[in-house]
């Protein structure tokens, strides 16, 4: 069953022009009219970037659809997270200097949230800033990381330690590329259209409850709901002074985790344990409503996800959470709900609560128990 085209637009304050988000089945084979309906100018050459793995799936097609628009690269380099480097990023900058990119060539990052946030920072970066598409092919790409303009890459004293903000002209989302991501891939995704719906979206809450967890098709019919909300988000507060904590739910307890397991608990399964935490927490605290903290924690547990977490060390945790940047002045902070599809303010407006740290620690006791 096709979904049709559904476009949304993200303007933020200051930026001159907006970004658009195209979501269309089968985008990724027409790939060329999406890019030429956004640009106003000519363009004088492409530079396609991607990873090894996604090259091998679809950049042959890509530069042959590309190339009838202007002459088209394709640079790569090898697939994974430990590829986010400023390394990379300066091997793929002198790969464009190579190629004589021009002030009117574009940079399309093919790929997910690694290429993109790597193609992005280039892009950002390259001759002061050069037009860029994204073209996000996971699941976590098409929900989350396409969308609001944060690029960058890691660094030897943390994750995304260097970056910028940085809007694509469009980002352009085939459903359909889906069907080749690895099955262990989704989670991340899903982690991430869990999160949506219980901060901002009971309904879509409701469905996801009703539905198979396990299928891309099935999942894939979130992601239009998914970027409108982060777009609606985004554009309301581009710089994180309040409300885009949001997103961050889940992601306190979940990052610190991830970090803790040095990486090899994935991001999905991290913030889906972040928010079984984080929602015990607001439950605790009086904030998240009795039946909506059951729902959350009934969908959550029926995906299987164990805190198979041995001997967590709960001072290391209690650092990494305080070195969150929603944290300030030596306190925990995080973003609690209050009901699925309602997100928690304290009395002055804040999204971000403030949580002891001894309450933090039973959170994670909560976790392994
Ligand atoms: N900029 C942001 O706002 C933001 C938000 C969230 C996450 N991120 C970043 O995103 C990154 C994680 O992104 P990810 O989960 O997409 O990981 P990823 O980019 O590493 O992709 C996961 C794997 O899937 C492969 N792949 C991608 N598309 C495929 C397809 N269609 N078919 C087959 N294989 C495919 C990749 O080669 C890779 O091996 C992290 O670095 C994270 O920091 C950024
Ligand atoms: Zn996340």
């Amino acid at each position: 069953m096709g979904m049709g085209t559904v476009r949304l637009s993200l303007t933020t304050k200051g930026s001159s022009a907006a970004c658009e988000i195209l979501i269309k089945e089968e985008l990724l084979s027409r790939l060329r009219a999406s890019i030429e309906s956004l640009l106003e100018d000519e363009v004088s050459s492409i530079v396609v970037i991607t990873d090894s793995n996604v090259r091998k799936i679809y950049g042959n097609q890509l530069r042959r659809d590309l190339s009838k628009l202007a002459k088209t690269h394709l640079v790569s380099f090898k697939a994974g997270e430990s590829s986010k480097t400023l390394e990379t990023a300066t091997i793929l900058l002198s790969k464009l200097a190579a190629l004589d990119l021009d002030r009117k060539g574009i940079v399309v990052s093919l790929g997910g949230g690694v290429v993109g946030d790597l193609a992005g920072f280039v892009a950002s970066v390259y001759k002061r800033g050069i037009k860029y598409f994204q073209v996000p092919t996971t699941l976590l790409a098409q929900v989350d990381s396409s969308i609001g303009g944060k690029t960058g890459v890691d660094s030897e004293w943390g994750k995304n330690q260097i970056g910028t903000f940085y809007y694509p002209r469009g980002v352009l989302i085939d459903p359909l590329a889906l069907k080749t991501l690895p099955n262990s891939e989704l989670i991340n995704g899903l982690g991430e259209i869990i999160k949506y719906s219980v901060i901002a979206n009971r309904r879509m809450f409701e469905r996801l409850a009703k539905s198979r967890l396990d299928s891309a098709e099935v999942l894939s019919r979130f992601i239009p709901e998914c970027c409108a909300i982060k777009v609606g988000v985004v554009s309301k507060d581009p710089s994180e002074q309040n409300l885009r904590s949001v997103l961050n739910y889940g992601h306190t307890v979940g990052h610190a985790l991830e970090a803790e397991s040095n990486y090899s608990l994935s991001h999905g399964k991290s913030i889906v344990l972040g928010m079984l935490a984080e929602g015990w927490i607001s439950r605790q605290l009086g904030s998240f409503n009795q039946d909506d903290y059951e729902e959350q924690q009934a969908l959550i547990q029926s995906l299987g996800v164990s805190a198979d977490l041995p001997n967590l060390d709960e001072n290391k945790l209690v650092r990494l959470a305080l070195a969150d940047k929603k944290s300030s002045s030596g306190v925990i902070r995080m973003s609690l709900p209050e009901r699925i599809g309602k997100m928690h303010t304290t009395k002055s407006g804040s999204f971000r609560i403030p949580v002891s740290t001894e309450l933090f620690k039973r959170s994670l006791r909560y976790l392994v128990a």
